[in-house]
């Protein structure tokens, strides 16, 4: 080929790659435009449900209406919390519960209750009578049925599931119960059991869930499995595991993610993510150590980190969408970064970009990632 030649058919080559590029670009771009139009709990409505955490404040105005655009599913973040609810007088305080039920209803989206039996929200008062004695186990159990029937009822045929147990696993080596419990130390690991029995006995029409965080972390996946499989042997009347998935985009790995679905669809549980969001600082066990230092780390949502970011959601649900079939709802810790939980946790007044939605509602890139998101096959290490 001559010179002549080469150089026009490079220029050729330029030109024509470049319109592809821009062709690329614009069909993506076309792509996206749509994905604006498109919302969560439609794009997986085929897969499962896609819910998020909320306060009552959070369903007035524009955010009713950009709640109920993209989610099928509600979890009070803090109103059903038996330091929400509960009263030693009986008068229970269901008022604000009420209210996200109500929305709820008023736009055909399902109910997660969160979360009966807990160590931390539940107030000391629930622990000790009327003269601050505390309870022995016999009047704990009795204490923990009355609540469970009068809470269970309240919500009867509004509530179509209950996170029974929240995080009794423990997180220190060999340990596999949390022993600084209230729970567990009036009445050791029996409490769990019981929590469940007493539901189910309740209402056996509502699904009942274990619920906790690091599950996809071989040591505590291990701890659960055990725990869980002890239980469905005695015949306690457990659905499914909830995995509350406070992620990081350092250490989380889909690999792992993948391995705890497999271990608990095994075990014949139904699956949920029930907590979902990805911090963009380091796993908040290294970040508690830091703010008590008092080097807290303070980031910018840079480009460069929001693709990251992106990139850690898409990978998330591909794992997700490929496991649809035992995966029943996906939710989503909070509505927006405005209102998340990690801009107080672990360091108070920290900015924290979890979630889908930035401050002002719009989509991030995170949220096209995860639209756009295949069941591709990961590799499994074997
Ligand atoms: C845990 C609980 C939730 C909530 C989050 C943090 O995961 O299960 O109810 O308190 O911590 O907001």
């Amino acid at each position: 080929m001559n010179r002549f030649c080469f150089s026009l058919v490079s220029c050729l080559f330029v030109v024509m790659s470049g319109a592809l590029c821009a062709a690329e670009d614009s069909a993506q771009g076309a792509a996206r435009e749509k994905a604006q139009d498109q919302t969560l709990k439609n794009r997986f409505a085929p897969l499962f449900d896609v819910g998020t955490a909320v306060s009552p404040f959070q369903l007035e105005g524009l955010n009713a209406e950009f709640v109920a655009r993209h989610f099928n599913s509600l979890t009070p973040e803090n109103c059903m919390k038996p330091e929400a609810l509960y009263r030693p007088d009986g008068n229970y305080h269901f008022a604000p519960a009420d209210a996200i039920v109500r929305f709820a209803k008023a736009n055909g989206m399902k109910v997660r209750g969160h979360t009966l039996v807990w160590h931390s929200q539940t107030p000391r008062k629930f622990f000790v009578d009327h003269e601050g004695t505390p309870l022995d186990k016999d009047a704990l159990y009795a204490r923990m049925e009355e609540y469970i029937s009068k809470v269970m009822n309240h919500f009867r045929g509004d509530v179509y599931c209950w996170d029974v147990v929240n995080e009794a696993l423990s997180d220190e080596g060999d340990e596999i119960y949390r022993t600084r419990s209230p729970w567990f130390e009036v009445c050791g690991k029996d409490f769990i059991a019981h929590a469940f029995r007493v539901a189910h006995k309740v209402d056996p029409n509502v699904k009942l869930f274990y619920n906790d965080y690091n599950l996809i972390s071989p040591a505590k996946r291990e701890k659960a499995v055990r725990m869980l499989r002890e239980l469905l042997a005695s015949g306690v009347p457990v659905a499914g595991v909830g995995m509350q998935a406070h992620w990081d985009m350092e250490t989380f790995d889909p690999l792992e993610l993948q391995k705890s679905i497999d271990a608990f669809v095994e075990l014949g549980l139904e699956v949920q993510i029930t907590e979902l969001d990805l911090t963009i600082y380091p796993p908040y066990h290294g970040a508690q150590d830091a703010a008590r230092s008092g080097s807290a780390p303070r980031k910018d949502y840079t480009p460069e980190i929001e693709e990251r970011h992106a990139e850690k959601y898409a990978q998330v649900f591909e794992v997700l969408c490929r496991n649809a079939d035992h995966i029943t709802s996906v939710t989503f810790w909070g509505i927006t970064d405005r209102y998340s939980w990690l801009n107080m946790y672990p360091c108070p007044g920290r900015t924290d970009h979890p979630l889908l939605f930035d401050r002002e509602n719009r989509p991030k890139e995170a949220f096209h990632r995860v639209m756009e998101a295949k069941e591709s096959s990961i590799q499994t290490e074997e």
